[in-house]
């Protein structure tokens, strides 16, 4: 059965990725000869700036993990970082065409799977692209994943997520990815930082969303977080900030069923709206 890609927001144009290539769980092969020298020198050059701003605004657990990637100069083997990976969290990166639907998403993170799209931006890209790429998804997202609390998480998260989809609260769920997965910042002892993937991929917004006087920065609150709405297409106005790893586990350990319930007849938060 061919599989329809998942678009997500209002798009001007069609979802990039071939989708005929993946099966039923969305999943594909990592065309890795596809890569052209411009695709890897694309990855060396989006790796090498973001690496050069990390000190004192990336998380410290994040830079730790970094060269798990290995080699920077070319975009690397999904099944080379998996020789580490399985063996640090036993998660398993697996190639997708591009954003998969929800339910596909979950139920891969609950089988310790992260999706990574295996196409890279354009060169015309470099500073700013809406969709995830294979920078987004290897640079942003994967250093995490060999960190044994995060990498739980991001387990009980697809669990939660196929629990949500049968109580129709994928949308508040999704919230609490976006405002922690990819937007999250950390007070760590040295100071703020940044653990979010959207963040850490991005040359703008990491300093923004650390040091700007511009956005507000609440205390990560479930109830807050999922009451307020986010754009994909600008930087966050509203950012929200734990005090550990261990801090988001406990936090979300709690069955989210009674207060799914509870949030449904509550107003929403704009995303730039001020106060908790
Ligand atoms: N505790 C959540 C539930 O009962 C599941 C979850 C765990 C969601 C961790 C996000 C992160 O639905
Ligand atoms: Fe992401």
């Amino acid at each position: 059965m061919a599989v329809q890609p998942a678009v997500y927001g209002a798009s001007e144009r069609p979802p990039r990725g071939d989708y005929t290539r993946a099966a039923d769980d969305y999943t594909c092969a990592q065309n890795w000869a596809a890569y052209t020298e411009e695709d890897h020198d694309t990855y060396h050059r989006l790796y090498l700036r973001q690496c050069e701003q990390l000190p004192g605004l990336a998380s410290e657990a994040f830079v730790a993990a970094l060269p798990q990637l290995g080699a920077k100069e070319r975009i690397p083997r999904f099944d080379d970082i998996n020789e580490r990976l399985y063996r640090a969290t036993r998660w398993q990166l697996v190639a997708v065409p591009g954003l998969i639907p929800e339910l596909a998403f979950f139920s891969l993170l609950a089988a310790r799977k992260f999706p990574v799209t295996d196409w890279i931006r354009r060169p015309e890209e470099f500073e700013y692209i809406v969709e995830p790429d294979v920078f987004h998804d290897l640079f942003g997202h994967v250093p995490l994943l060999f960190n044994p609390m995060l990498a739980d998480y991001m387990q009980r998260y697809g669990e939660g997520g196929l629990k949500a989809a049968r109580l129709g609260a994928c949308e508040m769920l999704a919230r609490l990815y976006w405002y922690t997965i990819e937007f999250g910042l950390i007070r760590e002892a040295a100071g703020l930082r940044a653990y979010g993937a959207g963040i850490l991929s991005s040359h703008g917004e990491l300093p923004y969303s650390v040091q700007s006087p511009a956005p507000q920065r609440l205390p990560l609150s479930l109830e807050r977080t999922m009451r307020t709405r986010y754009k994909i297409d600008s930087y966050q106005q509203t950012y929200f900030v734990i005090d550990g790893f261990e801090q988001l586990f406990q936090l979300t350990a709690q069955d989210f069923e009674p207060l799914y319930a509870r949030l449904r007849g509550l107003p929403e938060f704009a995303a730039d709206e001020r106060g908790a």
